[in-house]
């Protein structure tokens, strides 16, 4: 067969990028990954217990002194560890304001606001959790999901409020117990509690089900290797609630909302991994409503590949087609009830 080309990143590249706000921003590693030997991924070892991801509201003591701790511990590694706080949250900012050129061609790499948008951030929060958990000597150490499309989930969770789980750069008035808006576009909506999550819960219909039929709504647009690979059309769920909330939750006294508010600051929050937690949920959900049918077959999606370090700073080049089920990752999700699945008007 042809041998196709993919979109993946030239590690030799990487290079100062620009914020949102074309603000110059520099997050590359401080020694080239281009100079480091490489693995190709493997599925974790099925000997050891499946991760269970839970609501973060429901977090209890124990659950949060255990995951304050590791990230405490990620935070005092220094920056030249791959799996120091920084260094996690600059993988964000590399792939998401185009700090490497593509493999083939010049253009940046940037993988939002197209079908790399699921796939990416399940990547980047799976090496997490694992080097979380490795940093604690705990091998079943699950991340939480922020549950913000159920009414008992709209609100920063309150395990966001204290110890290592706190992040300054957020919007005060946006605390706990303000109820979320999830489809926020920097205007207060002004409702009551109520009208607010009866006005969620009816959006997240319109994300999930009705808007997003088509896999091209739902994934986003296909972003291939090359100058004009790019479409630019971000699946309902990108677009709101997550960058919604991102929007939502950054401060806003800082120029771009950071630090969730912006892509280059925005894993600095630790919140952001409870948020993907549950956008990589409701991927799975969206599978679900679809009987599992494979999302997307084209060779160009399933192949393209990204670097991570995993938990033992090891390089790992890891493809589409490696994550594509979460059985084979060795986590799940808790279930809870998508009351929005009842809410078609
Ligand atoms: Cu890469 Cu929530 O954004």
């Amino acid at each position: 067969p042809p041998s196709i080309v993919v979109l993946s990143p030239n590690l030799t590249t990487c290079h100062r990028s620009l914020s949102d706000a074309d603000v110059p921003v520099y997050c590359c590693p401080p020694k080239r990954e281009s100079e480091e030997p490489f693995i190709d991924f493997q599925f974790p070892d099925t000997s050891i217990p499946v991760r269970v991801r839970k609501p973060a509201h429901l977090a209890d003591a124990d659950y949060i002194a255990k995951y304050n701790k590791a990230i405490a511990i990620m935070k005092s590694l220094p920056y030249s560890d791959p799996r120091s706080w920084l260094r996690q949250a600059n993988m964000h900012c590399i792939y998401c304001t185009g700090a490497y050129n593509q493999q083939h061609s010049n253009s940046l790499l940037k993988i939002h606001r197209s079908w790399m948008f699921f796939p990416w951030h399940r990547m980047m929060i799976y090496f997490h959790e694992r080097i979380l958990g490795s940093l604690i000597g705990d091998e079943n150490f699950a991340l939480p999901f922020w549950n913000w499309d159920a009414p008992e989930g709209m609100f920063i969770p309150d395990m966001y409020t204290n110890g290592s789980f706190v992040d300054t750069q957020r919007d005060s008035s946006h605390l706990p117990p303000q109820v979320a808006d999830i489809n926020y576009d920097y205007v207060e909506s002004g409702l009551g509690t109520e009208d607010q999550i009866a006005t969620n819960v009816a959006f997240m219909y319109n994300q999930m089900v009705s808007g997003a039929k088509k896999t091209e709504l739902f994934m986003g647009c296909s972003y291939k290797a090359g100058e004009d690979g790019f479409c630019d059309g971000p699946g309902t769920i990108e677009l709101a609630p997550h960058n919604a909330l991102h929007t939502w939750v950054g401060s806003n006294l800082n120029p771009e909302r950071e630090n969730l508010g912006a892509f280059y600051s925005a894993a600095r929050d630790p919140v952001f991994y409870a948020h993907h937690s549950n956008i990589d949920r409701l991927w799975e959900a969206w599978k679900g409503l679809r009987n599992y049918k494979p999302e997307i077959v084209d060779p160009e999606w399933l192949d393209s590949y990204f670097f991570f370090h995993n938990e033992k700073s090891q390089l790992v080049r890891i493809k589409i087609r490696d994550v594509l089920d979460i059985t084979k990752l060795r986590y799940t999700y808790e279930k809870v009830e998508n009351v929005w699945l009842n809410a078609r008007p």
